[in-house]
């Protein structure tokens, strides 16, 4: 590829094959001193789907996210994204390979406007030449308002027009959330991982979430959902996996996991609900 302004596209994806494993995980393994934060745990995440990953805090909800995006390394097992072992590789080449996460603890770019801070997302996959050209290269005028076209168009999908020109630090708490989706979809990801997109929002502000994660999805962008709050988790996923003490508890469709002895055994017989550690 020459140039990665052809990549900047603003027609959705198109959805992907069903059956497609977007990402696998084998028999993945990591330990913190002596605690066994994900222990041996396997999974496939289906192109084209919304699955749930959840479990009592503690469980290894978001190891396992750090060790799929790279920011962890496993003692043991492998990750594989779009049928290709990323065990080793970097983070940035994995946002190359199609992954991009939201973040529990939002990490925003103050300094600059929701749209700037969403045309940064756009080219964090890009190369870096491209990146320090973006606010000030004549010659790149015409990628700069693609990639404004771009960030213009997420805000909106993501219900934040009326920010555009609002600096990140003076926005609420449920728009920056929201923000944080935006500038990981700018990025044109297969796979989007969401860890607790819905946690401190309001009821109004979890119900736009909701239809905001079924959009994505829509749109052919495969989600895993890491959520508290399991009245969203069993309406909107297909399929859920269960961790407990960094084990795979149970997996399968909403209806299986609130039947599950298991799981049910493990929220103290209360059905799953939110537990404090
Ligand atoms: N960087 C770390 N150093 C030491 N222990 C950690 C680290 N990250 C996670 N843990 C431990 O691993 C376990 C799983 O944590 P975590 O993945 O954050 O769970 P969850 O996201 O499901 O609440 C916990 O016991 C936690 O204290
Ligand atoms: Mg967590």
């Amino acid at each position: 590829m020459t140039s990665s302004i052809v990549r900047l596209r603003l027609e959705p994806m198109i959805a992907p094959q069903p059956s497609h494993r977007l990402l696998e995980i084998r028999n993945l393994s990591r330990a913190f001193g002596g605690v066994k934060a994900v222990n041996d745990v396997s999974f496939v995440v289906t192109a084209g789907r919304i699955h749930a990953l959840i479990g009592p805090n503690g469980a290894g909800k978001t190891t396992l996210f750090n060790l799929v995006a790279g920011v962890v390394r496993p003692s043991a097992g492998q990750v594989l994204l779009d049928e290709r072992d990323v065990t080793d590789l970097p983070t940035a080449e994995r946002a190359q390979a199609g992954l991009q996460r939201t973040f529990q603890n939002l990490q925003t770019f103050s300094e600059l406007t929701a749209l700037e801070s969403v045309m940064v997302g756009a080219h964090l996959r890009s190369e870096p030449s491209f990146l320090k050209a973006l606010f000030n290269t004549p010659a790149i005028r015409q990628a700069n308002a693609e990639a404004r076209d771009r960030a213009e168009m997420l805000l909106q999908r993501v219900g934040l027009d009326t920010f555009r020109d609002s600096r990140s630090d003076a926005m609420p708490y449920g728009a920056l959330k929201r923000l944080d989706i935006a500038r990981a979809l700018a990025a044109e990801p297969k796979l989007l991982l969401m860890d607790e997109p819905a946690a401190g929002l309001n009821p109004a502000e979890t119900a736009t979430m909701r239809d905001l994660i079924a959009d994505i999805a829509l749109q052919g962008v495969t989600v895993l959902l890491v959520e508290h709050d399991m009245k969203l988790v069993m309406s909107i996923a297909e399929t859920i996996v269960v961790l407990d003490q960094g084990q795979k508890l149970a997996e399968g469709t909403p209806d299986e996991i609130r039947r599950s002895p298991e799981v049910i055994r493990a929220y103290l017989g209360g059905g799953i609900r939110r537990r404090r550690s």
